[in-house]
Parts: C-alpha cells; structure tokens; sequence
C-alpha cells in the first residue's frame, strides 16, 4: 500500500541504467523522473529521449515492470507531456500553473495511454481539484519548492497533504477511483513517518537514497518506519 519512488535527479547521470536496475532491486516500487526546463523552474535536466534510454531498465528480476513517474517542471507542458508519453512514461504529471488549459491537457495525458497527475507547489493551493479529480490518477504535494534535490522539507506540506487526502477519499466515495497521494522533496528516514502519518501513500526521495552507499539499507529503514506509521487504512 506503500510506494517509495526514488527520484534519479540525484544518481550519477553516468551511470542511469545501472543505477536504476540497482536501486530496483533495492525495493524501489517507482523510478521517480524529474523533468526541468531552466524556464518554469531555475535548472536543466533530462528530456524524452533519456526516458527511452531508462525505459527497459524499469524491470524487476522475476519479469515485472516497474511504474516510470514523470514529474513534468516545464512549461508549457501539452508537447513535452506527449513526447514523454511516447517514450514510455507510463505516469505524467505537472504543476497546474504551467499548463494554459489544465483540463486538455489531462484529457492529452490520459489519451496517450498514460496515468496523469497534477503537482502542488508549497504556495499552490488545491483548489483546481474540484474540477479535476476525476481525471486524476495522482495528487503530488511538493514538500520542496520544485527545482532542485537536496533541500529541506518544508512542514506545511502535511498539513495539505491531509486536506488532499481527504478529497481523495471523498472521490472514492464517489467513484470508486483509486487516487495516489504522493509527497516529493526532503523525504528522509527520519521524516517519512510523519508524511504517511499526514496521508500520503507514495514517497519521492532522491539525496536520501543515491546519496548513500547503500539503497536497500535505506529503503529498508523507510519501509520500517512506514510500517510502524499510525494510519487507519495505509492510505487506500
Ligand atoms: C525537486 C524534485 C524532486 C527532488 C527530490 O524539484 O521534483 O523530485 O529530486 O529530491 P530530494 O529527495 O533530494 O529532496
Ligand atoms: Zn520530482
């Protein structure tokens, strides 16, 4: 019930196909994909193309294919969200504020075969999801302003992640729709408690896992703290 999705801004670019099937099989559930412009956010990082270089290493031993989570910071967003989609991201989402037209451009995501999901900044608040649940398959709460790893996790994100949590539930209620609560930005051993405590059920961590020598003994150690979280149900 419990994700963890590493994000591979912070491994070593050289080396992304190894360190992908490595951090797989650490436990990884998700490889996290960040996407920046230098435009909507102040730095430069991977295209459609290196997506479909890391595409067939998001395998796992016995067969199984493992969720490639394309967390778009780009604006505008329509062009780039199809590009990835046909790379073979099989989840895409971006920030409201950088999409003209939010509603198409979901509409696009969801038509190129792909899960879509939209992303709040600290200072964004979730109003659009009134008139978008229903065509989301993932709410992202950035605990970081978005452009880049390594920094701290700023608190008021937990306090949108319940309210998120709770709209999601409210969809579910509704339809029936499973909806993902994911938190990305300053997620450590130490912390990832709280978050799933706060209602988030998927968990981006990029310095606190490649920065260390070894990921499954950080994973681990999330997973332990996950599993001694004081949640009802583990999210849904
Ligand atoms: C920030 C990115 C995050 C970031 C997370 O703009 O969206 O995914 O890489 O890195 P850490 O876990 O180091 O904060
Ligand atoms: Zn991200």
């Amino acid at each position: 019930m419990f994700r963890i999705a590493p994000s591979i801004l912070s491994a070593d670019f050289a080396r992304l196909g190894e360190e992908v099937r490595e951090v797989i099989a650490a436990g990884a559930d998700w490889i996290h994909f960040d996407v920046m412009d230098n435009h909507y956010v102040p730095n430069l990082t991977i295209g459609p193309a290196v997506a479909q270089a890391v595409r067939p290493h998001c395998v796992r031993a016995d067969g199984s294919k493992v969720l490639l989570d394309v967390h778009l910071m780009v604006q505008p967003v329509d062009a780039l969200a199809v590009a990835f989609a046909k790379a073979g991201a099989d989840l895409i989402s971006f920030h409201p504020e950088a999409s003209q037209h939010v509603d198409r451009t979901l509409q696009l995501i969801r038509a190129e075969g792909c899960q879509a999901g939209l992303v709040f900044n600290p200072a964004t608040p979730l109003d659009v999801l009134e008139w978008t649940i229903d065509k989301l398959d993932l709410v992202l709460i950035m605990s970081v302003n978005p452009g880049f790893g390594g920094q701290g996790f700023i608190d008021s994100a937990l306090r949108k992640c319940a309210a998120a949590r709770k709209l999601i539930a409210r969809e579910f209620g509704r339809s029936g729709r499973d909806i993902r609560l994911e938190v990305d930005g300053g997620i450590k051993v130490d912390n990832i408690r709280r978050v799933a405590e706060a209602g988030a059920d998927t968990f981006v961590a990029g310095s606190a896992i490649f920065g260390q020598p070894d990921y499954r003994c950080v994973i681990d150690a999330m997973r332990r703290e996950l599993r001694a979280a004081n949640v009802l149900s583990g999210g849904t």
